[in-house]
């Protein structure tokens, strides 16, 4: 009895809910952007839609009405062609609508699009070269629909469009045979995808050079928390190296879990190396890293200046949000509203960071 009544639990749930593809608990969030003419790519959209949970936005033309396909596509293939005549220039893509949404919040994008004589359909290419820079670091997929032409031209026009995301696998390729099945294709294809790991605890983590502290917003990863951890126990100190002319790096004495992948790494980013160096950068350098965070709101020359870039033997604290940074204050001068660094020197202009203002520990 008690097995009948878990059979019909079991089809009640199957037949009132979707049919949830097999993604990881722990991926982080996914927009879908899509670009339909004739509405193919929507209905792909839709099934997706029913099997994950993911935000969605359309690209549209900024030209309305227009007839991709009349005189034998002519159009379609005008468009196309000032592309390949011109792939650099923002001028030979046709515009698109203004887009607002923010892709910060996504760690995966999965991007679906028609195929126009064996390329990418000329208005999603627009907006992969307008937003390629945002979309630098993410995990991106793609779904290619065509009519019976095979994808390797789409894939292509992707890989140059955005060449700084990490691919989660290969893109599925939908067609007018099997745009029926398409369910069940997206469910196979959505469990064989590399989904980038949730981001819900941007956790802090401060970096001290000099009398200048910074915050630093890490990525989760079994790389920040064992990171999280030691830095509980006590802050580390480390003596770090210019090199290459875009980082300051060195040996962390320690190792952390690795998840590397290749990574265009921006000024800001805090990466681990070979599982035991950190690698703060001011500059760009593509390399297999594991991400480890990305320091708050320094433009490149401040970047330049609080890394002490060019600099040999720099000294660099890790240390919690809770300010601890291993220097112990002199508070005996500290109780008269000015801003005193960590060490107890007074800061005229202090930038963000941990300060002892009043006898107290401040964070700017
Ligand atoms: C301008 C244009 C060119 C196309 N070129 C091809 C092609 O070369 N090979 C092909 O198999 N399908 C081609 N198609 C068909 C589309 O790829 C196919 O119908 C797709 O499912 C359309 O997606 P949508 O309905 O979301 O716009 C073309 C369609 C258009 C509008």
């Amino acid at each position: 009895m008690k097995q009948l009544l878990l059979l019909f639990a079991m089809m009640l749930f199957s037949s009132n809910s979707k049919v949830m593809a097999e993604v990881p608990a722990n991926a982080g969030k996914t927009l879908m952007v899509y670009y339909s003419y004739t509405g193919n790519c929507r209905e792909i959209v839709t099934t997706l839609t029913s099997q994950i949970e993911a935000d969605v936005l359309e690209i549209q033309p900024a030209e309305k009405g227009l007839r991709y396909e009349a005189n034998g596509y002519a159009l379609g293939t005008e468009l196309l062609n000032a592309i390949n005549a011109n792939p650099d220039d923002i001028n030979s893509y046709p515009a698109i609508d203004p887009v607002s949404t923010s892709l910060n919040d996504y760690q995966n994008i999965i991007i679906v699009t028609p195929l126009w004589w064996s390329q990418m359909a000329a208005i999603m290419q627009t907006h992969l070269f307008q937003s390629a820079s945002e979309m630098s670091g993410k995990h991106v997929g793609m779904i290619v629909s065509s009519h019976s032409s095979s994808i390797g031209g789409v894939v292509r026009d992707a890989k140059r469009l955005l060449p700084d995301v990490t691919w989660m696998g290969d893109a599925l390729w939908i067609n007018a045979n099997n745009h029926g099945r398409r369910a069940s294709l997206i469910e196979n294809w959505l469990g064989t995808l590399n989904f980038a790991e949730e981001q819900t605890t941007m956790d802090k983590m401060y970096i001290t050079i000099g009398e200048q502290t910074e915050s630093v917003t890490l990525v989760g990863n079994n790389a920040t928390k064992a990171l999280m951890e030691k830095l509980k126990q006590a802050p580390v100190t480390v003596s770090l190296n210019s090199s290459g002319g875009f980082e300051i790096w060195g040996s962390l004495g320690f190792s952390l879990p690795t998840s590397n992948e290749q990574i265009n790494a921006q000024p800001g980013d805090v990466i681990l190396y070979n599982g035991s160096n950190i690698c703060i950068f001011y500059g760009t350098n593509s390399w297999s890293y594991t991400r480890l965070g990305k320091i708050d709101g320094l433009n490149e020359s401040e970047l330049r200046s609080f890394l002490k870039a060019g600099e040999s033997n720099i000294s660099v604290t890790l240390s919690l949000s809770s300010g601890e940074t291993g220097l112990t204050p002199n508070l005996s001068t500290e109780g008269d509203g000015n801003i005193y660094s960590l060490s107890g020197q007074r800061i005229a202009k202090p930038s963000h960071g941990i300060y002892i203002k009043n006898n107290k520990k401040v964070k700017l």
